[in-house]
């Protein structure tokens, strides 16, 4: 058994490693500002500790603990919310990766993201050159703060496990995402709208990404690994049309904008390095995927 910390733990991929961590016989403690996560989603029997990572007095006790597995999670997450709020992007990334470090702990995790590639290669492997396509694009702040916080993990000289996600989707993962979008378009009998319908993407289910973070940390080793699911890439005009049959509403029209600056036109994840060392394969195919996370939004429990 386990002590565990999860520090973001109460948003969409941590409260679902959470509710694995319980089921699996670990303690677990959540730290979160409830700015994005809730307490509802959360498993009983933990403890969950409500303060803002930006803050200092909260990791006081935590210091002298310690923990064997610390997750950091916390981060506004969704490309609206970065646009719209750029500098408490970096703050917020900075201040977790801080704190992360500074909490004794037998191994970490950190949560990084896809878009550390930029312009990369639609299939990266972990050590392909990475790039910032627009440095004054709001956006870039996220891929910047997540690159500056994999430096501090790698260069602490203690052990860690940098989990880059590649569009991780479920149920409960709030309304700042494609797949939400498309869901609520379809439950509001409104057109379903997106910015560039050749744009291709893979989706990894929530399931499959919380095994794949659990895997990757037990490997004894620190790494850099891509999280994801390559196997199903889709345009998102075939994204549209996957949930519009499972919607049944095949008619449904469908309207178009235009791409913003620093939106990546293809993304696919390699995942080669993470099979290889643990043998982790994701199971939950995108339209199964697809047809739980709609009826979970048709449920109301967004
Ligand atoms: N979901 C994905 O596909 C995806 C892709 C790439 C990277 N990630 C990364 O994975 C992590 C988890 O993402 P998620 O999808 O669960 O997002 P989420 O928004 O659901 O979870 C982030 C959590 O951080 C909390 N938080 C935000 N600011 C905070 C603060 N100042 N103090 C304390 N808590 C704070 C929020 O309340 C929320 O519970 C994030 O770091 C994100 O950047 C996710």
């Amino acid at each position: 058994m386990k002590r565990t910390l999860l520090l973001g733990g109460a948003g969409f991929i941590g409260s679902a490693l959470a509710r694995r961590l319980v089921e699996d016989g670990h303690t677990v403690t959540v730290v979160d500002d409830f700015s994005r996560g809730a307490r509802d989603r959360l498993p009983a029997g933990i403890r969950v500790i409500p303060a803002d990572v930006r803050t200092p007095g909260w990791r006081i006790g935590l210091r002298n603990e310690g923990t064997d597995w610390l997750f950091c999670l916390a981060g506004v997450v969704g490309v609206p919310n970065v646009e719209s709020a750029p500098f408490r992007t970096w703050e917020v990334t900075t201040h977790a990766v801080m704190a992360a470090l500074e909490i004794p702990a037998a191994k970490r995790f950190f949560a990084s993201t896809s878009e550390v590639y930029g312009y990369a290669p639609p299939a990266p492997s972990e050590r392909v050159a990475v790039s910032v396509p627009d440095v004054l694009a709001p956006r870039a702040v996220y891929a910047l703060a997540k690159l500056w916080g994999e430096q501090a993990f790698i260069h602490r000289g203690e052990p860690y496990c940098i989990g880059r996600f590649h569009n991780v989707y479920g149920p409960a993962m709030g309304i700042d995402h494609v797949i939400p979008r498309f869901c609520l378009q379809l439950l509001n009998g409104e057109p379903l709208h997106v910015d560039d319908p050749t744009a291709i993407r893979a989706f990894c289910y929530i399931d499959d990404a919380v095994e794949a973070i659990l895997q990757a940390m037990a490997v004894p080793t620190s790494e850099v690994f891509n999280i994801g699911n390559p196997t199903e890439p889709v345009t998102m005009e075939a994204l549209m049309g996957r949930l519009k049959r499972i919607a049944g509403q095949a008619e449904r029209p469908v309207t178009e904008g235009h791409n913003k600056p620093g939106f990546p036109r293809v993304r696919v994840p390699e995942i080669a390095r993470l099979w290889l060392m643990t043998g982790f394969t994701p199971k939950v195919s995108l339209d199964e995927g697809l047809a739980r996370t709609y009826a979970a939004y048709r449920r109301k429990e967004a």
